[in-house]
């Protein structure tokens, strides 16, 4: 990302969880009344707009689902399935959240369960700084948020973690949500050894990632040009196994790879059946220290 150069991509995403946030009972997911607040103006109007009107969340629902394939459900979906994640990691004792590519993630503000966690946000300066100034005043239902501004071309994870007294013998929950497929293979090694190194047993990395074919060649470059047109281009693209892999290689263990099909179940079978299988999500638990 070049610098004076916020990510577009993080406004689309919280846009859609602020849509789904006021989705009628059959489809809301999760309550994240901040995703509208940090949003841009402009986008913010269209959100209340489109949410307030009567049907207006089904309809836009709809009308984005059908204009992108259903690759707009994956979104609330996916948060969903890592806020469940996230949930059974802090049920299991874990008390550090670190968020890679926070963007306008809010769940340090909406998730009561984070209330014994701190949590470590890292993103670029010029992305961060615009998230701060919409969260203003707004105490986190989080323990603590701690922001770690990073440039990833220029900083390395372990240096500004540790700037922000990060404890890395104590085990972590990592989110890296909706990032990898903007970055090499250079870089999704370069952060996996960092995630690692700072990983206590029992840590939990919860990452999402696209599959080679994740859509027909038609659609991947409808995909492509849609990325670019946000500001970003899609770059990294691998299956489970491989994914698995590289975890492996790392100690960690894959306990769940799934993908938006799966995380659908929680929708009604005629709003299900219109989910693709893009995006999947693995969750994978470190087995030594
Ligand atoms: C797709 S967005 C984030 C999505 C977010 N995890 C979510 O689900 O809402 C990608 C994020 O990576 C961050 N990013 C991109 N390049 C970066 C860099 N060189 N250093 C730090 N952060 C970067 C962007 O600022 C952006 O917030």
């Amino acid at each position: 990302m070049r610098p004076g150069n916020r990510s577009r991509t993080s406004d689309w995403v919280a846009a859609l969880r602020a849509l789904y946030s006021e989705a009628p009972p059959d489809l809301a997911l999760f309550d994240d009344a901040v995703a509208e607040r940090l949003l841009p103006p402009g986008l913010g109007a269209l959100v209340r707009g489109a949410a307030r009107a009567p049907f207006g969340a089904r309809l836009a629902h709809r009308l984005i689902g059908s204009a992108t394939r259903g690759l707009s459900y994956g979104v609330p979906l996916r948060t969903a399935a890592i806020d469940q994640a996230v949930v059974r990691a802090v049920d299991s004792g874990i008390r550090q959240l670190v968020v890679l590519g926070a963007g306008l993630d809010a769940r340090a503000w909406r998730m009561p369960a984070l209330s014994p966690v701190t949590v470590f946000e890292l993103d670029h300066p010029d992305t961060q700084g615009f998230k701060r100034d919409g969260i203003g005043e707004l105490r986190p239902l989080a323990k603590e948020v701690r922001f770690c501004s990073i440039d990833f071309e220029r900083q390395t994870l372990p240096e500004v973690l540790a700037q922000h007294d990060f404890d890395p013998q104590a085990p972590s929950v990592w989110v890296w949500e909706g990032v990898t497929m903007y970055l090499t293979a250079e870089a999704i090694e370069a952060t996996l050894d960092a995630v690692a190194e700072l990983s206590a047993a029992s840590s939990c990395l919860c990452m999402t990632y696209l599959p080679r074919e994740y859509a027909s060649p038609w659609l991947r470059t409808v995909g492509e040009v849609g990325a670019m047109w946000i500001g970003e281009a899609l770059r990294f693209q691998e299956d489970p196994h491989e994914i698995a892999a590289r975890l492996e290689q790392r100690c960690f263990e894959v306990e769940q790879d799934d993908s938006a099909v799966e995380w659908a179940e929680r929708w009604p079978e005629r709003e299900a059946r219109r989910v693709r299988p893009f995006e999947r999500l693995t969750v994978a638990r470190r087995v030594a220290g």
